[in-house]
Formats: structure tokens, C-alpha cells, sequence
């Protein structure tokens, strides 16, 4: 018997996940998962791993570039309900990994809660958020995290605290783990400041990226104390394209994907840019985003 099997009512084989994904290219997953709790997802892991089947979890899929070869692995979703609760007490939070964090912010600025504003505009899931550090000027997710629910791959549940998951700038020492939830700790505020905060803070992102399109937001980290997007347009490479991808001429660290785009013409325009600003300004451009190849993930840096 296949080991998927005992799974059989929550996975599927050879699923499309293209659709799952803010630029919506890319092939097929060889198994997409979708427990309905904690336990079901650490035995799913625990046999994924003696299978050596690598697996990646997509939040909301706005940092993912899956390959047009798909992703020979097993992709998780936390979207049971399970993994989407929202528990207030006070001005902290217990939230599932699978929790939307845009509602999220919009619901907690909504009623008063001050931390979650600069996440406005920003597509993830908390899951996607702590381990990316998810953020922008104005703050990073991180900033709100007080612990963090964590599945070991070996189907150990533990709990971790701010200082072990290590945020930096779009990044954390989640790694291989998965976060089940979290618990963030906010601040009491005025709700009409907090609410306009919100709006101020996604009105920004309107003005200055080109929001509308389909994009997976920033496709490099900025290099210190340098902007991605300021040297990619200096290099003259904004409308810039590569079969249908192509460097947004709202904000050059964006890569805008028309209908039939593939993941390849993505990828051909990523190594242009990167050679291109490397040969101008001498800076190498790491990846933000992560692109999920056949043989598992590459965050080609
Ligand atoms: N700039 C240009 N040309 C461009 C884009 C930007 O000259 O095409 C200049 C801007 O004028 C500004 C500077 O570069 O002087 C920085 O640009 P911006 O203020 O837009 O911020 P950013 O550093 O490009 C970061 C995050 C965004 C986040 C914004 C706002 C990274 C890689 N990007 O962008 O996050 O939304 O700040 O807080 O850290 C993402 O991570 O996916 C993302 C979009």
C-alpha cells in the first residue's frame, strides 16, 4: 500500500497548486495535504519524512515561485479550521498558523489593538509571517510575537520563545519546522488611530506597488542599507521583460506576471536582473522569494 494512503481522505496526488499562488504559474505538487489537526499533520509528516518525500507548507502563496516542473514533494496546507483560530484575551492573541494575516491586522486595528497596522497590505498567513519575518518600514511581524506554536519535523510539538526564533530581516530560525500558531502581544490604542493607521499604511502600498497585478510582492531582499527596488530601476531595467514577466514600472523590486506567463520567463528575468545590477553597482541580489523546484527548494542566494 502506498504511504499516503492513510491519509487518502486528506491528500491528493499529483494536484495543481499553481492557482494557490499569487503569481499562479508553476506545476503540479506530487502530494497536497490538507490535515484537519496538529496530530493528523505531525503523523503525515513523521511518515513523509521515512518516505524522504520533502514537504514545504503555502500559506497564502504571495513568496512562493512554484517551477513549471512542480514540486516533487508533498505541499501542506494549514486551512482547517483547526489551524485558523483566533482567541482574544486582552491585548494578546493565540492565533492558528493558517490564519489570513491581512483580516487579521484589519480586525485587531479595527478594535483598538496597535502592532498589526504596518502588516495592511502584506498577503500571508501567520505561519508565512514568522517564518519570513514579514514586514516593511514601518515594522515586522516579529515585533508582535511573544511565542510561537512549533511541529519538529519529527512530530514534536514545542514552544518556542521570541528570542529562540531569531527574526531578522525577512528572516527567522524556523526553518524545517512548521508553526502551528502563535501568540502575539499588542497594545491597547484608540481604534480610530489604529484603523487610520491601517488605512494610511495600505494606502501607501497602493500608491507606490503595483498592488493590482500579479506579483509575488518584493522579489529581492533589500541589501543593507541599500534598496533592491532603487538599484534595479537605476539600472534601467523597469518594463523590462522576459516572455510575460516583467519588472513592474510602479516599483522595479516587483516582477508582474501577464495570463499565459510560465515560471521560466520569471526565472530568466530573475538571473537578468541580478546580472545586471551586479554588473552596474557591484551587489549581488538574494532572493526574497522562494522558488520551489522539482527536487525540492532553492532560495537561490
Ligand atoms: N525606489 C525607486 N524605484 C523603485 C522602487 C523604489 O527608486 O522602482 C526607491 C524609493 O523611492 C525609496 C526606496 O527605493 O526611496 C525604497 O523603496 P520603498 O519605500 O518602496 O521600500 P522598499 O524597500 O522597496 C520595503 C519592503 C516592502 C514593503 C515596503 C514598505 C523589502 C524588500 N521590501 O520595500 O516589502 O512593502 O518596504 O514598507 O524589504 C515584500 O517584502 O514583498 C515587500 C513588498
Amino acid at each position: 500500500m502506498s504511504w499516503w494512503k492513510e491519509f487518502a481522505d486528506t491528500v491528493q496526488v499529483d494536484a495543481p497548486i499553481a492557482r494557490m499562488t499569487w503569481f499562479r504559474i508553476g506545476g503540479c505538487a506530487r502530494f497536497l495535504a490538507s490535515p484537519r489537526d496538529a496530530a493528523e499533520l505531525a503523523r503525515f509528516v513523521v511518515r513523509a519524512r521515512e518516505e524522504d518525500v520533502p514537504y514545504r507548507v503555502l500559506g497564502a502563496g504571495a513568496n512562493v515561485l512554484v517551477s513549471d516542473d512542480g514540486f516533487d514533494g508533498a505541499v501542506i496546507r494549514l486551512e482547517a479550521p483547526a489551524f485558523r483560530r483566533v482567541d482574544r484575551k486582552g491585548r494578546v492573541l493565540q492565533v492558528g498558523g493558517g490564519v489570513d494575516l491581512m483580516p487579521l491586522a484589519k480586525r485587531s486595528s479595527q478594535e483598538g489593538l496597535s502592532g498589526l497596522e504596518c502588516m495592511a497590505g502584506i498577503p500571508a498567513t501567520v505561519g508565512g509571517a514568522v517564518k519570513m519575518n514579514a514586514g516593511g518600514r514601518l515594522g515586522e511581524f516579529g515585533d508582535v510575537v511573544r511565542t510561537v506554536d512549533i511541529l519538529t519535523p519529527d512530530g514534536q510539538r514545542q514552544l518556542w520563545k521570541r528570542e529562540r526564533i531569531g527574526f531578522g530581516y525577512r528572516r527567522s530560525l524556523v526553518g524545517d519546522n512548521i508553526v502551528l500558531g502563535a501568540t502575539l502581544e499588542l497594545v491597547e490604542d484608540d481604534p480610530v488611530r489604529t484603523t487610520k493607521a491601517f488605512a494610511s499604511c495600505f494606502d501607501d502600498k497602493m500608491q507606490s506597488q503595483p498592488i493590482a497585478d500579479r506579483s509575488a510582492g518584493c522579489i529581492f531582499k533589500n541589501p543593507p542599507g541599500q534598496s533592491a527596488g532603487a538599484l534595479i530601476d537605476q539600472a534601467g531595467l523597469k518594463g523590462v521583460s522576459c516572455g510575460s514577466a516583467r519588472v513592474s514600472a510602479r516599483h522595479a523590486n516587483f516582477i508582474v506576471t501577464g495570463e499565459d506567463a510560465s515560471a521560466s520567463d520569471v526565472l530568466r528575468l530573475i538571473d537578468l536582473i541580478r546580472e545586471r545590477v551586479e554588473r552596474r553597482f557591484g551587489t549581488v541580489l538574494e532572493l526574497e522569494v522562494d522558488v520551489w523546484r522539482p527536487q525540492g527548494v532553492r532560495n537561490a542566494a
